[in-house]
């Protein structure tokens, strides 16, 4: 399995795109699998200027440039997708339904080796296994943001999951430049299991008036050496999907210590997202 060449990735939003990107740049070809033609030609509009950035660092040449670009077709039909797929990547938003429907459509239309990986951040890789019906061949390959530059895979082994496709995997995200960590499945894995505790943590300092949103990522940043604030990251994340994470981490462990922060709730409510919204706990110009 391992001179997988095909892969399709379906989903090309923030991290369908990267990581179609950096399987295109490493030799595989990839299909691209939108819901709509705008959001295919947004997402490989959006290739093309992040391989761009990367001739002008001189990271790669035009030429690789060109023929990453040219080993990605867009495509909105599924069937056609993913009909010679050795591997399928889902990042489809992190909605269960959505990724429900698609594992069951995926399972008739895909060839029957072809291994699945799906980039959920918090939904149970074993659940979405067994939606798919081929619960030995499906995985967790959970990327980071943004793709292209964040060297971590955290590959997510499913209750039923082959160890001949984890090491398939393993393979594959070495092959991309990546450093894949192996993880079993649990709520929240490992990656959100510790940060999102840490970022609800830094919300209840500010709730209880311990320090401002600046002097909390400040601390973080000056004395533990993090690159940034947890506040700034959360912003960046999206308030609501940490909050989503956290509900997550606290039904699935049924354990008090991950309970919202309430000013975390609020602010979801108040639709401050953060980043993407332009004001979170901190504020940034409009997108
Ligand atoms: P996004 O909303 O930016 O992109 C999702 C894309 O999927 C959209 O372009 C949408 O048109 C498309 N889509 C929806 N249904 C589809 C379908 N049935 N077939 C094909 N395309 C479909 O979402 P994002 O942020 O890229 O997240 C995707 C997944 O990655 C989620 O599961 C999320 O939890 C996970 N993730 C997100 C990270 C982030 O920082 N944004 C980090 C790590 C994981």
């Amino acid at each position: 399995m391992s001179d997988i060449k095909k892969v399709s990735v379906i989903g090309g939003g923030t991290m369908g795109n990267g990581i179609a990107q950096v399987f295109a740049a490493a030799g595989f070809n990839v299909k691209l699998v939108e819901t709509q033609k705008k959001y295919a030609e947004r997402a490989m509009a959006t290739i093309e200027k992040n391989l761009g950035r990367l001739v002008a660092r001189e990271k790669m040449t035009e030429l690789e440039s060109r023929k990453a670009l040219s080993s990605i077709q867009a495509v909105t039909d599924l069937s056609e997708g993913v009909a010679e797929a050795e591997l399928v990547i889902e990042a489809i938003p992190e909605n269960p339904e959505l990724k429900r429907e698609l594992f069951a459509s995926l399972s008739g239309l895909a060839p029957e080796s072809a291994i699945f990986a799906t980039n959920t951040s918090s939904i149970s890789v074993t659940k979405l296994a067994a939606w798919s019906g081929r619960p030995d061949k499906l995985i967790g390959m959970h990327f980071f943001n943004p793709v292209p530059l964040m060297k971590l895979v955290e590959v997510i082994s499913g209750h039923d999951t082959s160890p001949g496709v984890t090491e398939t995997v393993v393979r594959i995200s070495e092959k991309l430049g990546k450093i894949p960590v192996i993880v079993n499945d649990s709520p929240g894995f490992v990656s959100n299991r510790v940060l999102m505790p840490m970022i609800n943590e830094a919300v209840f300092c500010v709730y209880e008036g311990v320090a401002t949103p600046e002097a909390v990522d400040e601390v973080m940043k000056l004395g533990m050496a993090h690159p940034m604030g947890p506040l700034r990251l959360a912003d960046f994340i999206g308030l609501d999907v940490c909050l989503d994470i956290l509900n997550v981490l606290y039904e699935g462990f049924r354990d008090p210590k991950y309970r919202p922060c309430p000013l975390l709730v609020k602010k979801v409510e108040a639709g401050k997202l953060g980043d993407k919204t332009g004001e979170g706990f901190f504020t940034y110009p409009k997108k």
